[in-house]
Protein backbone atom coordinates (compact mmCIF):
# COMPACT_ATOMS: atom_id res chain seq x y z
CA UNK A 1 0.00 0.00 0.00
CA UNK A 2 1.37 3.88 -0.68
CA UNK A 3 2.20 5.82 1.83
CA UNK A 4 1.03 8.91 0.00
CA UNK A 5 -2.35 7.54 -0.41
CA UNK A 6 -2.98 6.77 3.29
CA UNK A 7 -5.44 9.32 4.99
CA UNK A 8 -4.17 11.35 7.82
CA UNK A 9 -6.24 12.69 10.59
CA UNK A 10 -5.56 15.91 12.62
CA UNK A 11 -8.06 16.97 14.92
CA UNK A 12 -11.55 16.12 13.60
CA UNK A 13 -10.06 16.58 9.90
CA UNK A 14 -9.66 13.74 7.87
CA UNK A 15 -7.47 14.15 4.49
CA UNK A 16 -8.06 11.05 1.94
CA UNK A 17 -4.22 11.28 1.04
CA UNK A 18 -1.49 13.01 1.62
CA UNK A 19 -1.05 15.31 -0.99
CA UNK A 20 -1.76 19.20 -0.27
CA UNK A 21 -2.14 21.72 -2.36
CA UNK A 22 0.49 24.60 -0.91
CA UNK A 23 -0.79 28.13 -0.92
CA UNK A 24 -0.15 29.82 -4.46
CA UNK A 25 -1.30 33.55 -5.13
CA UNK A 26 -3.02 34.15 -8.22
CA UNK A 27 -2.83 38.26 -8.26
CA UNK A 28 -6.42 38.00 -10.02
CA UNK A 29 -8.05 39.52 -6.88
CA UNK A 30 -9.83 42.82 -6.92
CA UNK A 31 -10.42 44.89 -4.19
CA UNK A 32 -8.98 41.40 -2.28
CA UNK A 33 -12.30 40.17 -4.08
CA UNK A 34 -12.44 36.60 -5.58
CA UNK A 35 -13.73 35.66 -8.74
CA UNK A 36 -14.50 32.91 -11.37
CA UNK A 37 -10.85 32.75 -11.86
CA UNK A 38 -10.22 31.37 -7.91
CA UNK A 39 -13.54 29.23 -8.10
CA UNK A 40 -12.09 27.17 -11.41
CA UNK A 41 -9.01 27.53 -10.37
CA UNK A 42 -9.32 26.01 -6.43
CA UNK A 43 -12.39 23.83 -7.93
CA UNK A 44 -10.28 21.88 -10.63
CA UNK A 45 -7.26 21.57 -8.21
CA UNK A 46 -9.88 19.80 -5.63
CA UNK A 47 -11.25 17.74 -8.30
CA UNK A 48 -7.73 16.27 -9.12
CA UNK A 49 -7.85 14.60 -6.06
CA UNK A 50 -5.68 16.15 -3.51
CA UNK A 51 -6.32 15.57 0.31
CA UNK A 52 -5.93 19.37 1.08
CA UNK A 53 -6.18 22.58 -0.76
CA UNK A 54 -5.16 25.53 0.92
CA UNK A 55 -6.03 28.90 -0.55
CA UNK A 56 -3.48 30.97 -1.03
CA UNK A 57 -1.93 33.45 1.10
CA UNK A 58 -4.63 36.14 2.11
CA UNK A 59 -3.95 39.30 3.49
CA UNK A 60 -5.56 40.31 6.52
CA UNK A 61 -5.48 44.32 5.69
CA UNK A 62 -5.40 46.07 2.56
CA UNK A 63 -1.60 47.14 3.28
CA UNK A 64 -0.42 43.38 4.02
CA UNK A 65 -1.16 42.44 0.26
CA UNK A 66 1.67 41.86 -1.70
CA UNK A 67 0.15 43.27 -4.97
CA UNK A 68 -2.88 45.22 -5.17
CA UNK A 69 -4.43 41.76 -6.90
CA UNK A 70 -3.87 39.82 -3.70
CA UNK A 71 -6.80 38.24 -1.80
CA UNK A 72 -8.35 39.82 1.68
CA UNK A 73 -10.46 38.68 4.11
CA UNK A 74 -10.74 42.05 5.86
CA UNK A 75 -14.50 42.42 5.17
CA UNK A 76 -17.55 40.84 4.65
CA UNK A 77 -17.72 40.80 0.74
CA UNK A 78 -14.37 39.26 0.71
CA UNK A 79 -15.42 36.39 2.80
CA UNK A 80 -18.50 36.15 0.81
CA UNK A 81 -17.21 35.34 -2.61
CA UNK A 82 -15.35 32.84 -0.92
CA UNK A 83 -18.40 30.58 -0.02
CA UNK A 84 -18.59 28.91 -3.69
CA UNK A 85 -14.70 28.00 -3.26
CA UNK A 86 -15.33 26.68 0.09
CA UNK A 87 -17.86 24.60 -1.48
CA UNK A 88 -16.36 23.84 -4.47
CA UNK A 89 -12.88 22.17 -2.95
CA UNK A 90 -15.51 20.22 -0.07
CA UNK A 91 -17.89 19.03 -3.03
CA UNK A 92 -14.79 17.19 -4.76
CA UNK A 93 -13.99 15.25 -1.44
CA UNK A 94 -11.30 17.81 -0.68
CA UNK A 95 -10.11 19.77 2.93
CA UNK A 96 -10.80 23.66 2.33
CA UNK A 97 -8.00 25.45 3.62
CA UNK A 98 -6.73 29.28 3.77
CA UNK A 99 -2.92 30.60 4.35
CA UNK A 100 -3.66 34.35 6.71
CA UNK A 101 -1.11 36.60 6.23
CA UNK A 102 0.35 40.05 6.03
CA UNK A 103 3.35 40.78 3.38
CA UNK A 104 5.27 43.81 5.63
CA UNK A 105 8.52 44.81 3.59
CA UNK A 106 7.00 42.81 0.63
CA UNK A 107 4.11 44.99 0.09
CA UNK A 108 2.80 47.10 -2.96
CA UNK A 109 4.21 45.23 -5.48
CA UNK A 110 3.44 44.99 -8.98
CA UNK A 111 2.18 41.23 -10.37
CA UNK A 112 4.73 38.83 -11.09
CA UNK A 113 4.19 39.16 -14.49
CA UNK A 114 4.06 42.89 -14.20
CA UNK A 115 7.85 43.45 -12.67
CA UNK A 116 7.66 41.24 -9.18
CA UNK A 117 9.44 44.35 -7.91
CA UNK A 118 8.08 47.64 -5.53
CA UNK A 119 5.63 49.74 -7.13
CA UNK A 120 7.48 52.98 -7.84
CA UNK A 121 6.52 55.43 -4.91
CA UNK A 122 5.46 58.32 -7.60
CA UNK A 123 2.72 55.51 -8.49
CA UNK A 124 -0.74 56.20 -7.22
CA UNK A 125 -1.06 52.27 -7.09
CA UNK A 126 1.03 51.70 -4.76
CA UNK A 127 1.16 52.09 -0.83
CA UNK A 128 3.10 52.56 2.32
CA UNK A 129 4.69 49.43 3.92
CA UNK A 130 5.14 48.30 7.35
CA UNK A 131 7.95 46.02 8.94
CA UNK A 132 9.53 45.38 11.67
CA UNK A 133 12.01 48.03 11.12
CA UNK A 134 12.66 50.37 8.98
CA UNK A 135 15.02 48.85 6.94
CA UNK A 136 14.60 47.66 2.95
CA UNK A 137 14.93 44.12 1.28
CA UNK A 138 16.80 45.17 -1.61
CA UNK A 139 17.48 43.35 -4.98
CA UNK A 140 13.74 44.09 -6.96
CA UNK A 141 12.08 45.60 -3.51
CA UNK A 142 14.25 48.25 -2.94
CA UNK A 143 11.26 50.40 -0.96
CA UNK A 144 11.83 51.07 2.55
CA UNK A 145 9.27 50.33 4.85
CA UNK A 146 7.98 52.59 8.18
CA UNK A 147 9.09 50.58 11.33
CA UNK A 148 6.00 49.88 12.83
CA UNK A 149 4.47 51.05 16.28
CA UNK A 150 3.35 48.94 18.67
CA UNK A 151 -0.18 50.94 18.49
CA UNK A 152 0.07 49.13 14.63
CA UNK A 153 1.41 45.63 16.29
CA UNK A 154 -2.21 46.03 18.23
CA UNK A 155 -4.13 46.32 15.34
CA UNK A 156 -2.33 43.77 13.07
CA UNK A 157 -2.85 41.47 15.64
CA UNK A 158 -6.75 42.25 15.68
CA UNK A 159 -6.54 41.88 11.86
CA UNK A 160 -5.42 38.64 12.02
CA UNK A 161 -8.14 37.64 14.96
CA UNK A 162 -11.07 38.96 12.55
CA UNK A 163 -10.07 37.24 9.65
CA UNK A 164 -9.28 34.02 11.23
CA UNK A 165 -12.78 34.23 12.39
CA UNK A 166 -14.08 35.37 8.76
CA UNK A 167 -12.22 31.84 7.56
CA UNK A 168 -13.58 29.76 10.15
CA UNK A 169 -17.25 31.17 9.83
CA UNK A 170 -16.92 30.53 5.91
CA UNK A 171 -16.16 27.17 6.75
CA UNK A 172 -12.40 26.57 6.18
CA UNK A 173 -11.24 24.06 8.43
CA UNK A 174 -7.40 24.13 8.08
CA UNK A 175 -5.95 27.21 9.05
CA UNK A 176 -2.51 28.17 7.75
CA UNK A 177 -0.66 31.41 9.12
CA UNK A 178 1.98 32.72 6.88
CA UNK A 179 5.16 33.40 8.96
CA UNK A 180 7.80 32.76 6.46
CA UNK A 181 9.10 34.30 2.75
CA UNK A 182 9.99 37.36 4.22
CA UNK A 183 6.64 39.16 4.80
CA UNK A 184 5.76 40.51 8.09
CA UNK A 185 5.65 38.30 10.63
CA UNK A 186 9.28 36.54 9.29
CA UNK A 187 10.33 40.20 9.27
CA UNK A 188 9.94 40.59 13.49
CA UNK A 189 11.90 36.79 13.32
CA UNK A 190 15.04 37.37 11.07
CA UNK A 191 17.87 39.35 12.40
CA UNK A 192 17.85 40.66 8.91
CA UNK A 193 15.40 43.00 9.15
CA UNK A 194 14.57 43.19 12.50
CA UNK A 195 16.73 46.43 14.15
CA UNK A 196 14.45 47.07 16.63
CA UNK A 197 15.28 48.23 20.40
CA UNK A 198 12.10 47.86 22.20
CA UNK A 199 10.19 44.45 23.60
CA UNK A 200 9.68 43.17 20.01
CA UNK A 201 13.50 42.94 18.65
CA UNK A 202 17.06 42.03 19.85
CA UNK A 203 17.51 38.57 21.19
CA UNK A 204 14.95 35.88 20.09
CA UNK A 205 12.46 36.34 22.45
CA UNK A 206 11.62 39.14 21.64
CA UNK A 207 11.82 38.60 17.57
CA UNK A 208 9.48 35.91 18.08
CA UNK A 209 6.82 37.77 20.42
CA UNK A 210 4.34 39.30 17.10
CA UNK A 211 4.84 35.60 16.22
CA UNK A 212 3.58 33.99 19.80
CA UNK A 213 1.32 37.10 20.38
CA UNK A 214 -0.94 36.97 16.82
CA UNK A 215 -0.95 33.17 16.91
CA UNK A 216 -2.22 33.11 20.72
CA UNK A 217 -4.65 35.57 20.16
CA UNK A 218 -5.59 33.11 16.62
CA UNK A 219 -5.96 30.62 18.81
CA UNK A 220 -8.74 32.15 21.06
CA UNK A 221 -10.88 32.52 18.00
CA UNK A 222 -9.97 29.31 16.18
CA UNK A 223 -11.85 25.90 16.54
CA UNK A 224 -10.26 23.78 18.90
CA UNK A 225 -10.96 20.71 17.21
CA UNK A 226 -10.04 21.69 13.76
CA UNK A 227 -6.00 22.33 12.82
CA UNK A 228 -4.06 25.00 13.40
CA UNK A 229 -0.82 25.45 10.98
CA UNK A 230 2.08 27.51 11.06
CA UNK A 231 4.36 28.06 7.79
CA UNK A 232 7.83 29.18 9.26
CA UNK A 233 10.83 30.30 7.69
CA UNK A 234 13.39 28.19 9.76
CA UNK A 235 16.70 28.33 7.27
CA UNK A 236 17.81 31.48 5.27
CA UNK A 237 20.90 29.79 3.42
CA UNK A 238 22.77 32.44 4.65
CA UNK A 239 25.63 30.78 6.13
CA UNK A 240 24.43 31.04 9.59
CA UNK A 241 22.02 28.10 8.93
CA UNK A 242 22.72 26.09 11.67
CA UNK A 243 22.12 29.29 14.59
CA UNK A 244 18.94 29.74 12.75
CA UNK A 245 17.52 26.69 12.86
CA UNK A 246 18.24 25.55 16.47
CA UNK A 247 16.05 28.83 17.42
CA UNK A 248 13.43 27.96 14.75
CA UNK A 249 13.29 24.25 16.59
CA UNK A 250 12.59 26.42 19.97
CA UNK A 251 10.21 28.42 18.41
CA UNK A 252 8.64 25.49 16.93
CA UNK A 253 8.27 23.67 20.02
CA UNK A 254 6.71 26.54 22.21
CA UNK A 255 4.23 27.10 19.50
CA UNK A 256 3.26 23.30 19.91
CA UNK A 257 2.84 24.28 23.55
CA UNK A 258 0.26 27.47 22.59
CA UNK A 259 -1.95 24.71 20.54
CA UNK A 260 -0.12 24.57 17.03
CA UNK A 261 -1.14 21.25 15.25
CA UNK A 262 1.07 20.86 12.21
CA UNK A 263 4.40 22.62 10.68
CA UNK A 264 4.69 23.90 7.48
CA UNK A 265 8.52 23.69 7.40
CA UNK A 266 9.82 26.45 4.71
CA UNK A 267 12.16 29.72 4.16
CA UNK A 268 12.79 32.73 5.53
CA UNK A 269 13.53 34.74 2.41
CA UNK A 270 14.86 37.59 4.36
CA UNK A 271 17.88 38.35 2.22
CA UNK A 272 17.38 39.31 -1.55
CA UNK A 273 19.73 36.22 -2.52
CA UNK A 274 19.54 33.16 -0.54
CA UNK A 275 22.01 30.56 -1.79
CA UNK A 276 19.51 28.22 -1.73
CA UNK A 277 20.08 24.38 -3.10
CA UNK A 278 17.51 24.64 -5.71
CA UNK A 279 18.56 22.15 -7.73
CA UNK A 280 18.53 19.13 -5.23
CA UNK A 281 15.07 17.45 -4.97
CA UNK A 282 12.93 18.00 -1.97
CA UNK A 283 15.76 19.59 -0.29
CA UNK A 284 13.90 20.74 2.78
CA UNK A 285 12.33 17.06 3.13
CA UNK A 286 15.36 16.19 5.47
CA UNK A 287 15.03 20.08 7.58
CA UNK A 288 11.65 19.24 7.99
CA UNK A 289 12.46 15.61 9.44
CA UNK A 290 14.11 17.30 11.76
CA UNK A 291 11.86 19.41 13.13
CA UNK A 292 9.15 16.36 13.13
CA UNK A 293 11.93 14.16 15.35
CA UNK A 294 13.19 17.69 17.32
CA UNK A 295 9.35 19.09 18.37
CA UNK A 296 7.12 15.72 17.63
CA UNK A 297 4.52 17.82 15.44
CA UNK A 298 3.60 16.54 12.48
CA UNK A 299 5.49 18.19 9.61
CA UNK A 300 4.80 19.27 5.98
CA UNK A 301 6.69 20.88 3.19
CA UNK A 302 7.17 21.47 -0.62
CA UNK A 303 10.15 22.78 -2.81
CA UNK A 304 11.06 20.27 -5.31
CA UNK A 305 9.10 17.24 -4.72
CA UNK A 306 7.68 16.92 -8.17
CA UNK A 307 7.25 13.20 -8.65
CA UNK A 308 5.06 10.50 -7.45
CA UNK A 309 8.22 8.65 -6.62
CA UNK A 310 9.74 11.92 -4.36
CA UNK A 311 7.04 12.30 -2.97
CA UNK A 312 5.91 8.44 -1.59
CA UNK A 313 9.80 8.60 -0.26
CA UNK A 314 9.23 11.46 1.82
CA UNK A 315 6.18 9.94 3.34
CA UNK A 316 7.41 6.75 3.59
CA UNK A 317 10.89 7.32 4.91
CA UNK A 318 9.20 9.47 8.02
CA UNK A 319 10.55 12.81 6.40
CA UNK A 320 7.05 14.08 6.21
CA UNK A 321 3.40 13.61 7.44
CA UNK A 322 2.03 15.66 4.35
CA UNK A 323 3.65 16.36 0.83
CA UNK A 324 2.71 19.61 -0.23
CA UNK A 325 3.46 20.58 -4.21
CA UNK A 326 2.69 23.82 -5.89
CA UNK A 327 4.34 23.88 -9.55
CA UNK A 328 3.15 20.20 -10.28
CA UNK A 329 -0.03 20.73 -9.45
CA UNK A 330 -0.45 23.47 -11.72
CA UNK A 331 1.24 21.95 -14.41
CA UNK A 332 -1.19 19.14 -13.67
CA UNK A 333 -4.41 19.38 -11.62
CA UNK A 334 -4.92 15.66 -11.57
CA UNK A 335 -1.61 14.99 -10.24
CA UNK A 336 -2.91 12.57 -7.31
CA UNK A 337 -4.80 10.61 -10.06
CA UNK A 338 -1.57 10.07 -12.08
CA UNK A 339 0.54 9.56 -8.96
CA UNK A 340 -1.75 6.68 -7.50
CA UNK A 341 -1.47 4.83 -11.00
CA UNK A 342 2.16 5.43 -10.80
CA UNK A 343 2.49 4.10 -7.39
CA UNK A 344 0.37 0.81 -8.43
CA UNK A 345 -2.14 2.02 -5.87
CA UNK A 346 -5.07 -0.74 -6.69
CA UNK A 347 -8.41 1.46 -7.16
CA UNK A 348 -7.43 4.84 -7.61
CA UNK A 349 -11.07 5.92 -8.80
CA UNK A 350 -11.78 7.63 -5.41
CA UNK A 351 -8.87 10.30 -6.20
CA UNK A 352 -11.78 11.30 -9.03
CA UNK A 353 -15.36 12.26 -9.33
CA UNK A 354 -16.60 8.91 -10.74
CA UNK A 355 -18.09 11.63 -13.79
CA UNK A 356 -14.19 11.45 -15.04
CA UNK A 357 -13.30 8.31 -13.71
CA UNK A 358 -15.84 5.87 -15.34
CA UNK A 359 -13.47 6.45 -18.04
CA UNK A 360 -10.15 7.26 -17.60
CA UNK A 361 -10.32 3.71 -15.30
CA UNK A 362 -12.21 1.77 -18.10
CA UNK A 363 -9.23 2.52 -21.04
CA UNK A 364 -6.61 2.95 -18.26
CA UNK A 365 -5.78 6.94 -19.83
CA UNK A 366 -2.78 8.03 -18.78
CA UNK A 367 -1.75 5.53 -16.57
P1 LIG B 1 12.14 35.75 -5.47
O1 LIG B 1 11.12 35.12 -6.38
O2 LIG B 1 12.60 37.12 -5.73
O3 LIG B 1 13.36 34.77 -5.38
C1 LIG B 1 14.49 35.01 -4.52
C2 LIG B 1 15.69 34.34 -5.14
O4 LIG B 1 15.47 32.94 -5.22
C3 LIG B 1 15.95 34.80 -6.56
O5 LIG B 1 17.33 34.79 -6.74
C4 LIG B 1 15.28 33.74 -7.39
O6 LIG B 1 15.92 33.56 -8.62
C5 LIG B 1 15.49 32.51 -6.57
N1 LIG B 1 14.38 31.56 -6.75
C6 LIG B 1 13.14 31.67 -6.25
N2 LIG B 1 12.43 30.57 -6.55
C7 LIG B 1 13.23 29.76 -7.25
C8 LIG B 1 13.07 28.47 -7.80
N3 LIG B 1 11.95 27.80 -7.67
N4 LIG B 1 14.11 27.92 -8.47
C9 LIG B 1 15.28 28.58 -8.60
N5 LIG B 1 15.51 29.82 -8.06
C10 LIG B 1 14.49 30.39 -7.41
O7 LIG B 1 11.69 35.67 -3.99
P2 LIG B 1 10.32 35.88 -3.29
O8 LIG B 1 10.70 36.25 -1.94
O9 LIG B 1 9.39 36.74 -4.06
O10 LIG B 1 9.69 34.45 -3.28
C11 LIG B 1 10.33 33.44 -2.58
C12 LIG B 1 9.80 32.13 -3.05
O11 LIG B 1 8.45 31.97 -2.66
C13 LIG B 1 9.88 31.96 -4.53
O12 LIG B 1 10.25 30.64 -4.82
C14 LIG B 1 8.50 32.24 -4.96
O13 LIG B 1 8.17 31.46 -6.11
C15 LIG B 1 7.66 31.80 -3.80
N6 LIG B 1 6.48 32.64 -3.66
C16 LIG B 1 5.96 32.85 -2.41
C17 LIG B 1 4.85 33.63 -2.26
C18 LIG B 1 4.24 33.77 -0.91
O14 LIG B 1 4.75 33.22 0.04
N7 LIG B 1 3.13 34.49 -0.80
C19 LIG B 1 4.21 34.29 -3.37
C20 LIG B 1 4.82 33.99 -4.62
C21 LIG B 1 5.92 33.20 -4.74
P3 LIG B 1 15.42 34.34 -9.93
O15 LIG B 1 15.65 35.80 -9.64
O16 LIG B 1 16.29 33.79 -10.99
O17 LIG B 1 13.98 34.00 -10.11
C1 LIG C 1 3.91 30.36 -4.28
N1 LIG C 1 4.29 30.14 -2.97
C2 LIG C 1 3.54 30.63 -1.94
N2 LIG C 1 3.83 30.34 -0.65
C3 LIG C 1 3.01 30.72 0.34
O1 LIG C 1 3.29 30.43 1.51
N3 LIG C 1 1.88 31.44 0.08
C4 LIG C 1 1.53 31.78 -1.18
O2 LIG C 1 0.47 32.36 -1.41
C5 LIG C 1 2.41 31.42 -2.23
N4 LIG C 1 2.18 31.83 -3.49
C6 LIG C 1 2.84 31.24 -4.53
C7 LIG C 1 2.41 31.45 -5.83
C8 LIG C 1 2.99 30.76 -6.88
C9 LIG C 1 2.48 30.95 -8.26
C10 LIG C 1 4.06 29.88 -6.62
C11 LIG C 1 4.70 29.09 -7.74
C12 LIG C 1 4.53 29.71 -5.35
C13 LIG C 1 5.31 29.13 -2.67
C14 LIG C 1 4.66 27.75 -2.74
O3 LIG C 1 3.72 27.57 -1.70
C15 LIG C 1 5.69 26.61 -2.67
O4 LIG C 1 6.35 26.67 -1.42
C16 LIG C 1 6.72 26.70 -3.77
O5 LIG C 1 6.11 26.88 -5.02
C17 LIG C 1 7.59 25.44 -3.79
O6 LIG C 1 6.82 24.31 -4.07
P1 LIG C 1 6.91 23.60 -5.51
O7 LIG C 1 6.35 24.57 -6.52
O8 LIG C 1 8.34 23.29 -5.75
O9 LIG C 1 6.06 22.37 -5.39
Amino acid sequence: MSALFQTFTLKSVTLRNRIVVTPMCQYSSIDGVANEWHYSHYASLARGGAGLVVVEATAVSPEGRITPGCAGLWNDEQAQALLPIVQSIKSAGAIAGIQLGHAGRKASANRPWEGDDHIAVDDAAGWETLSASAIALGGGLPKVPKAISTSEIERVKADFVAAAIRARDAGFEWLELHFAHGYLAMGFLSAHSNQRTDQYGGSFENRSRFIIETLGAIREVWPDNLPLVVRLGVIEYDGRDEETLLESIELAKTLKTMGVDLLDVSMGFSTPTPDVPWATPAFLAPVAQRFRDETGLPVTASWGIDTPELAEQAIEQGQLDLVSLGRAMLSNPHWPYHAARKLGVDKASWTLPAQYAHWLERYAVGA
